[in-house]
């Protein structure tokens, strides 16, 4: 096989990464400057901020994840970089150093969706995964299960329609006390509580046929809960409040995600995104996947957060399919799928 080589630029929301893989699955580079110090003393990514740090560290990143590679721009054959969702004034910086490149390199820029990124990462992770499966893409933005049709061709079959799963365990951290990211930490309670303590609401939408989701619900439930506690001056059980929000939570994403493969007629479940490193979301979808017969994939740790060798797999996709953007390509912050 004709070996080609992307370097992969990923800017969209509060890490700044580059990295260069071969063939969308061999990472020779992938670095990875994140604001989260910064970010957590105001309890969530504030967007102006993201950008003008981006600014500061982009070329320097670059640079280390060409040397780490051990390439130069010669040996790049197209560049990657993510053009949408995400915050504007981000995706922007990570956009434009890649035109740049582009333009003085002459080489193919090519324009990747942050949750195709996501859903590639299982390619790299899992060197024999081909399409078709459904992926579930769980992060502090999205929540979507996906059709993977095969490279690049996808179908949204559900998603949020309010707070993403991610979004939903950092507002519930932040009410527990817990700090902001708050999905790891509520991960790490949890296993100290009892999942059956509190019935938490979970929103079905299956009398409308739709495999949706929503967590407003549950996550309102929770500030309530902890709200009423306080007014009748009741101390909570932080674990078992954190633990059953998590069962409620995991068990509409399991459910959904085994329905999908029902109805599609699929055996391989791809996780992807922040959310997919939570150990309860992992055992659940594993254990119900045993019993069932359904194959359940997760890229490790690095690669389910944002990175850009994510981005460089599905660049590389897109590529050898003879795809490439103009280099009038702008940032899409609400880019859909
Ligand atoms: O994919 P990601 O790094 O960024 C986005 O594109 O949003 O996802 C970050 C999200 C945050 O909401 C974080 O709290 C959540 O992933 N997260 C987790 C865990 N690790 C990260 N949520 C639950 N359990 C975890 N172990
Ligand atoms: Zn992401």
């Amino acid at each position: 096989m004709d070996k080609k080589t992307i370097l992969s630029i990923e800017s969209s929301c509060d890490e700044t990464s580059a990295a260069v893989v071969v063939n969308g699955r061999e990472v020779l580079s992938n670095i990875i400057s994140t604001q989260i110090e910064t970010h957590k003393k105001f309890g969530g990514v504030v967007p102006e901020v993201a950008s003008r740090m981006h600014t500061e560290v982009i070329n320097e990143v670059v640079q280390k994840a060409l040397k780490e590679a051990n390439v130069t721009l010669e040996d790049i054959d197209a560049i990657g970089v993510t053009y949408g969702p995400g915050l504007v004034g981000a995706l922007l910086v990570g956009l434009q150093y890649a035109k740049g490149l582009a333009m003085a390199t002459k080489k193919p820029l090519i324009g990747v969706n942050h949750i195709e990124g996501h859903i590639s990462a299982n390619y790299i992770q899992h060197k024999d995964l081909k399409p078709p499966f459904v992926s579930l893409v769980v992060s502090g933005g999205h929540t979507f299960i996906v059709y993977v049709k095969d490279y690049g061709v996808y179908e949204v079959i559900g998603q949020t329609r309010d707070d993403a799963a991610g979004e939903a365990y950092d507002k519930v951290a932040r009410a527990l006390g817990l700090g902001y990211p708050g999905g790891p930490k509520i991960d790490k309670l949890a296993k100290e509580g009892n999942p059956y303590a509190i019935d938490f609401p979970r929103a079905r939408f299956a009398h409308e046929e739709t495999l949706d989701f929503s967590f407003s619900g549950v996550k309102s439930a929770v500030l309530n809960y902890l709200n009423k506690a306080k007014m009748q001056g009741i101390e909570v059980n932080k674990a078992d409040v954190a633990a059953s929000f998590q069962n409620a939570v995991v068990s509409v994403l399991k459910d959904n995600v085994f329905l999908t493969c029902e109805k599609k007629g699929l055996d391989k479940i791809a996780i992807a995104g922040g959310v997919a490193s939570n150990s309860a979301l992992r055992e659940a979808l594993i254990s119900e996947g045993e019993e069932k017969g359904i194959k359940i994939l997760f890229p490790a740790p690095i690669l389910c957060t944002d990175n850009a060798a994510m981005i460089g797999s599905a660049a590389y996709f897109r590529f050898i399919k003879g795809e490439e953007s103009s280099l009038d390509l702008n940032a899409k912050p609400n880019l859909k799928l």
